[in-house]
């Protein structure tokens, strides 16, 4: 093997993490993480958490604006209409193992429908504004449809008469929710819909600033929500609450974690220095549902998680995070685990795909730079000469 490249004297200043860069001005989504304030095109989530729907919030999403009446009803209705999904979806999703995860058998099915949309690859504007109602439309579909086909029963088709977080609930269990349950279901899809330049939203970006279509880059964003730093916290975060079972043990777990220089999952943001706003919309739901479910305990758990990570953390400014609370209510709402970033993503498309519309508006294709640390002088040995 050769030498090491010696260090330049002007080493370049590597951000690893991209913690402090901008990427590209926006007016989709404002995170003031000091104050704990997250915006939509300048609506504050605790109004629309209040008194908007998640359709609505997708309109204000992909459109920058408030629907008139009659725009929302016509979008409602397009939404509820294009849920659907094809005999050759539920074919795939047939095919799947019984044992895939359910976010990777949606970042398949993503990709294949993206072959069955004939306006796949029109460029315009307005055609990537249909293919992401589309798309939007679709995911809680696919996700549903592939639940009830892993657990060997009927595939519950979707009811336009019904809102989309509603029909979702529907879909997955078989049952029409409560109405406690269908209105928690929806705050938590406005809560999720956008959260600014993300690993996820980059990850789109980076697919759509090659002129790859908005499928493309839909499915590179599933692809990076996956992991347990971003989308699979709230999973990881649940399971924490279940493994400690007991109120009593909760504050011990705590410190032994942090004691063993661990993560306790669902605390800590980049951006946030403060409670994050969604966590605590839904830690509230999280209380009603806890009540509601007769399952009090997971509840006390949660709070002395929370009081003990953030009495702990103080001097590192590390608070709940929205995954801390969204795995519980999830949980409380009957959806299984490995459902929770799926849902996650039913939600983010919608943020996914505004971002991406807004980029290729003034499109550049995103190229960084490696500082290159590796041989320079390493000598080729023919394989034959190689013991
Ligand atoms: N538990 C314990 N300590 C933590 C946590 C945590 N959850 N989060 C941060 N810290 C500590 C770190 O150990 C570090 O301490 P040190 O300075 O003594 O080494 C300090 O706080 C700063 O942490 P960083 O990792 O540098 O902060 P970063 O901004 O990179 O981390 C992240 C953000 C990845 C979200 C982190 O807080 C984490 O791993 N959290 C747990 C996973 C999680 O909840 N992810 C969901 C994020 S929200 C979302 O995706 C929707």
């Amino acid at each position: 093997m050769g030498s090491a490249v010696k260090p330049a004297l002007d080493v370049p200043r590597i951000d690893k993490g991209l913690d402090d860069i901008y990427v590209k001005e926006t007016s989709i989504c404002y995170v003031d993480g000091q104050r704990g304030r997250l915006l939509y095109r300048g609506f504050d989530i605790q109004d629309l958490a209040q008194h908007s729907t998640f359709e609505e919030t997708i309109f204000i999403l992909i459109h920058g604006r408030l629907p008139t009446r009659q725009e929302f009803a016509h979008a409602r209705s397009i939404l509820a209409e294009a849920r659907a999904i094809t005999p050759d979806v539920v074919r795939l999703l047939r095919c799947m193992p019984s044992d895939a995860p359910p976010i990777d058998v949606l970042r398949t099915a993503v990709s294949y429908i993206s072959n069955f949309d004939s306006e796949r690859d029109d460029p315009t504007r307005a055609a990537n504004m249909r293919k992401a109602q589309r798309l939007i439309a679709k995911v809680p579909t696919i996700i549903a449809a592939h639940h009830r086909i892993r657990n060997g029963k009927r595939i519950v088709p979707p009811d336009p008469s019904l809102g989309g977080a509603e029909d979702f609930l529907r879909m997955v269990t078989g049952r029409k929710p409560d109405p406690l349950s269908a209105r928690i279901m929806d705050v938590a899809l406005i809560l999720h819909a956008d959260h600014s330049m993300n690993a996820s939203a980059f990850a789109a970006i980076v697919s759509a600033s090659t002129l790859a279509d908005l499928y493309s880059a839909i499915v590179a964003a599933i692809a990076t929500l996956k992991g347990p730093l971003h989308g699979g916290a709230n999973e990881a975060a649940l399971r924490t609450m279940l493994a400690i079972a007991k109120p009593e043990a909760a504050e011990q777990y705590v410190l032994d974690t942090l004691r063993n220089r661990g993560r306790i999952f669902g605390f800590g943001h980049r951006v946030y220095r403060t409670y994050d706003p969604r966590a605590l919309i839904l830690r509230e739901y999280a209380r009603q549902l806890s009540e509601l479910r007769g399952q009090e305990d997971l509840f006390r758990i949660s709070e002395i998680m929370q009081e003990t990570t953030v009495r702990e953390l103080k001097a590192k400014q590390i608070y709940p995070n929205v995954d801390f609370y969204s795995g519980l209510v999830y949980h409380l709402l009957g959806l299984p685990m490995d459902l929770f970033t799926p849902v996650f993503a039913v939600s983010r498309v919608s943020g996914w795909t505004a971002h991406v519309i807004e980029y290729w508006d003034d499109n550049r294709l995103v190229r960084p730079l490696d500082y290159y640390v590796g041989p320079t002088d390493a000598a080729y040995v023919p394989l034959e000469e190689r013991p």
